[in-house]
C-alpha cells in the first residue's frame, strides 16, 4: 500500500502534468508517487480505473507510463485541487495505490 507519510519520508523531485512527483524515480521501472493533497502511488497502481470512473469531481486522468512493470497506463490526480475528500478512490482502489490527506 501507498505510505500515507511519503511527505515525510520522500523527496519532491519535479512535477509532472502539473503535479508533484515524489521519488525515488527511476523510469521506466520506478516511477514514484504523484500527487499531494491526492497521492496516487505509480509502483503500486495497476490501471484498474474505478477511481478515475467514480470520482465525483473528475481529479483523475489517464497517463501512458510505458515499459512500467505494473501497468502501462497510471492515473494522474491532475485535479487534486478540486477533491472532496468523499475518500472513495481510497476505499475502492483495489490495491491501495492512493492516498489522500483529508486532515
Ligand atoms: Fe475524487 Fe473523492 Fe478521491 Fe477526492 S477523495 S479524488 S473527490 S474520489
Ligand atoms: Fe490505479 Fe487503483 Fe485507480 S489501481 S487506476 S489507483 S483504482
Amino acid at each position: 500500500a501507498i505510505d500515507p507519510n511519503f511527505d515525510t519520508n520522500r523527496e519532491k523531485v519535479g512535477t509532472e502534468n502539473g503535479v508533484a512527483v515524489w521519488g525515488p524515480v527511476e523510469p521506466p521501472e520506478k516511477l514514484g508517487i504523484h500527487g499531494t493533497h491526492v497521492a496516487v502511488d505509480y509502483d503500486i497502481c495497476l490501471a484498474d480505473g474505478a477511481c478515475l470512473e467514480n470520482c465525483p469531481v473528475d481529479v483523475f486522468t489517464w497517463v501512458d507510463t510505458p515499459d512500467h512493470p505494473v501497468s502501462e497506463v497510471k492515473v494522474e490526480p491532475t485535479n487534486e485541487d478540486q477533491c472532496i475528500d468523499c475518500m472513495l478512490c481510497v476505499d475502492i482502489c483495489p490495491v491501495d495505490a492512493i492516498d489522500v490527506d483529508a486532515s
